[in-house]
């Protein structure tokens, strides 16, 4: 049976519910930037985002968010969110991705969200990193996990009429990482390496006329997906493989049935037919500004997208502290966002 005949369709409105979501995690997290507290920043974007959900026309529940129930009061996996009884959703939530770019005031942390029908977004939690690759959809027939680094490289370079010394891989800054990027280094590609943050890292390697070609080596796992989420509205694709960390990990999948060599496809984390993407800047970054704040306010950048029309919006938005203080009753403090 197609999805489309499955789930029912979702409603354009998703897109402005989800801006509102992940601005007011930003605003909140914002405030606590170089504080030198990653749980304090986390926990701002939690507690903004978790108010602002509570408040969508949905029936949610959560399938990537802070962890199992009894380590996290809110946002929790299969916490149901929602002021409404349908349409049933999966959500996946990372508050901040990026909790220790913010904490130290570095570039590149994002809030992030995504949105589809109930069912539909799949996470292969047991284990919590994955090995990836993703690309965007001029080179998304080129890619293959199991290649050679350099042969997708060539691949990549080919698909987009490029040499390959002007092809840019972006990767996490890890030891586990040293082989792949060793690989590029010698295949003759561009490398950027981040210190956090790969969700923005894919999406910046999915995005249309980007100036990163490529994402590879091994992230966490819920980043994966939530990426999944993005490049299914941005188009692209992104392969990824769980990556077992030590015999513990490895004894972990046998039990449970996991795959060390399924290769899973984009739409193996994200199904669905109605995929909804959202993330806002915290501090300014590649993909996204930061917030911005004045005397009474504040201006975010937020991406919002969604797959079955595959548009995608820049959304700059001014907020008012002093108005909004009003609107919702609030006495100033931490900042959550507009209404
Ligand atoms: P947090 O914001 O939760 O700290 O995640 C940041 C991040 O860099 C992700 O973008 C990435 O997928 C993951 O951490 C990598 O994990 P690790 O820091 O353990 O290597």
């Amino acid at each position: 049976m197609p999805n489309n005949a499955k789930h029912p369709r979702l409603e354009q409105h998703f897109v402005l519910d989800l801006v509102r979501v992940t601005e007011a995690a930003a605003l909140a997290a914002g405030h606590c930037m170089g504080m030198g507290d990653k749980n304090l920043v986390d926990q701002a974007a939690v507690d903004a985002m978790r108010a602002m959900l509570s408040s969508m026309e949905m029936d949610g529940t959560v399938v990537i968010g802070e962890g199992e129930k009894d380590e996290a009061p809110m946002l929790y996996i299969g916490e149901r969110i929602g002021a409404a009884k349908s349409p049933q959703v999966d959500i996946a939530v990372d508050p901040i991705d990026g909790t220790t770019l913010c904490s130290k005031g570095l570039p590149g942390a994002i809030a992030a969200i995504a949105l589809s029908p109930r069912g539909t977004m799949r996470v292969p939690r047991e284990l919590v990193y994955m090995d990836k690759i993703a690309v965007g959809r001029e080179a998304k027939d080129a890619i293959d996990i199991n290649a050679p680094v350099a042969e997708n490289l060539k691949n990549v370079a080919k698909a987009k009429g490029r040499k390959l010394e002007e092809l840019t891989v972006i990767l996490l800054d890890r030891p586990r990482n040293e082989s792949v990027l060793a690989q590029v280094r010698a295949a003759g590609a561009r490398v950027r390496l981040i210190s956090d943050g790969d969700i923005a890292a894919a999406i910046h390697a999915a995005m249309p006329g980007s100036n990163i070609d490529v994402l590879m080596g091994i992230g966490g796992t819920p980043e994966g997906v939530l990426a999944a989420a993005a490049i299914r509205c941005a188009g692209g694709s992104i392969q990824a493989k769980l990556w077992p960390r030590n015999d513990d990990d490895k004894r972990l999948a046998a039990k449970t049935g996991l795959n060390l060599n399924k290769v899973y496809q984009t739409e193996d984390l994200c199904g669905g037919d109605d995929v909804f993407f959202a993330a806002t800047g915290v501090t300014g970054g590649d993909l996204l500004k930061g917030v911005r704040y004045f005397g009474g306010g504040a201006q975010s950048q937020s991406l919002v997208m969604r797959s079955r029309s595959g548009t995608i919006r820049w959304i700059e938005t001014m907020h008012d502290f002093t108005r909004l203080d009003k609107l919702t009753g609030a006495k100033g403090g931490r900042r959550t966002a507009g209404r």
